[in-house]
């Protein structure tokens, strides 16, 4: 749909429609008046219709260009060339300002869209991994190191794994610490990471040394606990693995993650799966004793679940929360805030 533009063609020169009574300088200045008309017009519309005013099925030319059938061979040479010269003036005008038009549009709409790639940017934001993750690969760096592979197993564990192979019989009073959310009476979500160790002792002879961090579930919520949380276990089987090496391994470990010589005790405890068992505590500036994690020498029923020879192999884990290490290290009080997502609280460990 094209919207009528008026032309005015009142600066025409005006001209008889009879063919033979004009002459070449007539033909000349109607020629010279409708290419001023034409470089006047300011848009392709307008030129669309001066094209039609001009040149088209009504135009005095084409009028013209009718008549020449009448006229005699001599007249028609001279007409004839007179009325082309006309013709290919005016046409050349017009696709020329035609061009002009194009290439002024063009320019107008590019001024108008273009960017202005000298504003300076507003800055974009850089992302980091999640202060759990930075902690777990602090610890997996220490224990990788030390010759430990990372090991990994399902979150949604049997009943055998997570409790049954590690010493832990239904009605073992050790279930009632685990909070458990449970499926139905053979599934449930793991409690600890130590399912791991069962199902590497079972596909893998030793020697075995593997850490395994993961998540973990307890239906236990409050300012330290939360339904879901990190820990990373580790486990060593080999023919010599004793007591010492383990409360060596862990005290290298600790001065390595804090960064400092610390004071560190073994404090003897319970857990079904390891005999003898110790909570690791450490000393902190303000001389109080803080527990950072369970460990002990694998039960000898735990090996034998797993069907490796108690009498020739020993060894020995551990368990730690992550998060507990994380808030420790960044000096944090209050768990619940690496899971809530609060950008405010996650920007601060860029
Ligand atoms: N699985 C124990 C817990 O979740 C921690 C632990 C692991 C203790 C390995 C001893 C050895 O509390």
């Amino acid at each position: 749909m094209t919207t009528p533009v008026a032309t005015d063609l009142s600066a025409l020169p005006t001209l008889s429609s009879q063919l033979n009574e004009l002459d070449e300088a007539q033909l000349n200045g109607f020629a010279d008046a409708a290419i001023a008309l034409i470089t006047q017009a300011t848009a392709v519309p307008e030129l669309q219709e001066l094209r039609v005013q001009l040149t088209g099925k009504k135009s005095s030319l084409t009028s013209w260009s009718k008549q020449m059938g009448q006229l005699d061979a001599d007249d028609k040479k001279t007409y004839g060339g007179w009325l082309h010269q006309v013709r290919s003036r005016i046409s050349q005008a017009l696709s020329e300002q035609q061009q002009q038009l194009e290439i002024a549009a063009l320019n107008a709409k590019l001024a108008k869209e273009s960017i202005d790639i000298t504003l300076p940017a507003r800055g974009g934001q850089k992302g980091h991994l999640h202060p759990v993750t930075m902690i777990t690969q602090r610890m997996q760096q220490f224990f990788v190191q030390a010759g430990f592979n990372v090991a990994t197993g399902p979150e949604v564990e049997s009943d055998y794994y997570n409790f049954e192979a590690l010493n832990i019989p239904s009605h073992h009073p050790a279930r009632a610490m685990h909070d458990t959310f449970y499926f139905d009476a053979h599934y449930l979500l793991r409690t600890h990471t130590s399912p791991v160790q069962i199902r590497t002792m079972e596909q893998s002879a030793p020697p075995i040394r593997i850490i395994c961090p993961g998540r973990v579930y307890r239906n236990d919520s409050d300012q330290t606990h939360s339904p879901m949380f990190h820990q990373l276990e580790g486990l060593m089987v080999t023919e010599s693995s004793t007591f010492a090496e383990l409360k060596g391994l862990i005290s290298e470990f600790l001065q390595a993650f804090f960064g400092k010589e610390l004071t560190v005790r073994f404090r003897p405890s319970f857990f079904p799966f390891t005999e003898p068992s110790a909570e690791v505590d450490i000393l902190d500036d303000n001389g109080k004793w803080l527990e950072v994690m369970g460990c002990g020498m694998v039960h000898p029923q735990v090996l034998t679940n797993c069907g490796i020879d108690s009498d020739k192999y020993t060894g020995f884990a551990f368990g730690m929360g992550i998060e507990r290490f994380a808030m420790l290290y960044y000096g944090i009080d209050d768990l619940r805030l690496f899971f809530q997502n609060d950008v405010r609280f996650l920007q601060q460990f860029g």
